[in-house]
């Protein structure tokens, strides 16, 4: 990372962050990222990539799981399958990158975040796979606007990863969130509003350990 954490509180970086992403993507999210979270990811840089990595890998696996689960959903097998080779591919990209950098890739603890949106998730199909589905769509919302937000702080090489990944992140939203209005002809705003409300409570609330999804610093 390039510049110094004082430089985290000015606007012209938020605008410049704004500019790279969708206005539709910033309207669904509830709130920006907070900059405090923006001075912790500067003070944990291998810790950023270790989880980065991390969420990498589960996305991948979560697009694996819906893949067993939804074999009768045709659009949704063709756009999961798609998202968990492009999120492979972001794993090998981060690990790579890791290891150039000479960060050990060492095992760290989940933060509460997407545990924290899934304990809210209804229990039987289609309703549970509605809001599996607003989840994903928020989980890949919030990188993309997190990645778009570190793109100031971060050096040259960094930032040209993370300006690919705020497009595909981006794509990936936009997947989920047509894949959840695509399974009921029932309006789900309430739904949406429900898991942006607690979305945004876990990334303004204090947390207790820096991830890449975590919330504010106590
Ligand atoms: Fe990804
Ligand atoms: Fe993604």
């Amino acid at each position: 990372m390039s510049n110094p954490p004082a430089a985290l509180q000015k606007a012209p970086h938020h605008l410049q962050a704004d500019d790279l992403l969708p206005e539709s993507l910033l309207d669904f999210l509830g709130c920006p990222t907070p900059p405090a979270w923006l001075e912790w990811a500067y003070a944990n840089p291998d810790i950023l990539l270790i989880d980065h990595a991390q969420c990498e890998k589960k996305a991948a696996s979560t697009a694996m799981s819906l893949l067993y689960r939804y074999v009768d959903q045709p659009l949704l097998l063709s756009k999961m399958s798609q998202l968990a080779r492009e999120e492979l591919l972001h794993f090998e990209q981060v690990v790579t990158l890791m290891e150039s950098r000479g960060v050990g890739y060492h095992h760290l603890t989940a933060s509460r975040y997407a545990e924290g949106l899934r304990q809210h998730m209804r229990s039987s199909d289609p309703e549970r796979l509605i809001d599996l589905l607003i989840i994903g769509a928020l989980i890949e919302a919030r990188s993309c606007e997190r990645f778009a937000r570190l793109i100031p702080y971060l050096d040259e090489e960094l930032a040209k990863f993370y300006r690919t990944l705020v497009k595909s992140e981006g794509r990936h939203f936009e997947d989920y969130l047509l894949l959840a209005r695509q399974q009921t002809q029932a309006p789900i705003d309430d739904r949406i509003a429900l898991f942006v409300a607690c979305e945004q409570a876990l990334i303004t609330s204090p947390d207790t350990a820096f991830r890449f999804h975590s919330g504010v610093p106590r």
